[in-house]
């Protein structure tokens, strides 16, 4: 049997993260620019129901998936696929997992690992699994990384198209009237999602009312957004984007290096810069303007000079 290779691309959230925890919509488009990858080939040296996993980034070189501990999510996402396709002793494989979106950065790299392995995995035993089988495993999964996720991430990841997504509602992916172009700067802070969900779980526990507003004023920017995309509008987005961050900003998840960021995107001539994910680190995004090539650019460069880490920009359509 010749090795299997899935892929899976990052993600960003345009808008609506943290309300969309608690029952609002948000917006995300998947990141095609960076991935995470899994190949699967046969291990016949190996007794059956054996998976060998090396993933160097994590320190993994050729461990058996059972001497991971239990509450792992590649140990877990074995064990949900192979229990998906209801074999208990599934043919021994070795598996090889490489993924350039960084960690802990708001751009869904765990989703995208176990969307990938999923993908490879299944292919390898002979059953495919569909994509909404797919997502609901990765769910499974990204509970263990996030603790309360609303599902966003496997969500983007899986379907890989934009998606405006509601918690427990089918995920509706998005049409886009004109591209947008967005400029995606990593502060170098890393930022696990599960600590900020909790963090703005404890502070809406302690302020119901002043919490619950806030995450019906970024529903309303989402509602907007999504027409706005819609229609081609692009101008109109950015100040959606800056209303956004300003919310969140209010909820307590921004930082000091992501204010540098977005502050310098805004002044670099973005139509509207926010923090992007859990927050407190990680990523932010900004909207460069339309037909203006160079304006990207220009955006990218003030980013990396105000200290981003690393800076990509990415088309979406
Ligand atoms: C994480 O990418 C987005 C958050 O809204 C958490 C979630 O939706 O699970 C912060």
């Amino acid at each position: 049997m010749p090795a299997i290779t899935a892929k899976a691309p990052g993600k960003i959230i345009l808008l609506g993260e943290h309300a969309v925890v608690y029952g609002q919509p948000a917006l995300a488009v998947p990141v095609f620019a960076v991935q995470a990858q899994a190949v699967v080939s046969a291990a016949p040296d190996l007794p059956r129901g054996e998976v060998r996993l090396t993933a160097a980034a994590i320190g993994l070189q050729d461990v058996s998936w059972q001497a991971l501990p239990p509450d792992t999510p590649l140990r877990r996402t074995v064990a949900l696929t192979a229990q998906a396709l209801e074999l208990s002793q599934p043919p021994a494989v070795r598996v090889w997992i490489h993924s350039d979106i960084p960690v802990a950065a708001g751009l869904g790299s765990g989703a995208a690992v176990t969307v990938a392995l999923v993908r490879a995995l299944s292919a390898f035993w002979g059953h495919p699994l569909p994509d909404e089988q797919v997502n609901a495993l990765a769910y499974e999964v990204e509970k263990l990384h996030h603790g309360t996720p609303s599902g966003i991430d496997n969500t983007v990841v899986t379907y890989a198209r934009p998606v405006y997504f509601v918690r427990r509602q089918p995920p509706q992916p998005f049409r886009l009237g004109a591209p947008l172009t967005l400029v995606i700067a990593d502060t170098g802070v890393p930022a696990p999602t599960a600590e900020t969900v909790a963090d703005v779980r404890r502070a809406a526990e302690a302020a119901p009312a002043a919490y619950q507003a806030l995450f019906a004023r970024i529903g309303q920017l989402v509602e907007q957004a999504r027409e706005h995309i819609a229609q081609g509008n692009v101008a109109e987005l950015g100040p959606l984007l800056n209303a956004n961050h300003a919310l969140l900003q209010q909820m307590g998840v921004s930082c000091p290096a992501l204010e540098r960021l977005v502050q310098a995107a805004r002044a670099a001539g973005a139509l509207g810069a926010k923090l992007s994910g859990g927050g407190r680190g990680g990523n932010m995004i900004a909207l460069a303007p339309p037909q203006a090539p160079q304006a990207a650019a220009a955006i990218a460069s003030a980013l990396q000079r105000a200290g981003a880490a690393r800076v990509l920009v990415t088309a979406v359509r």
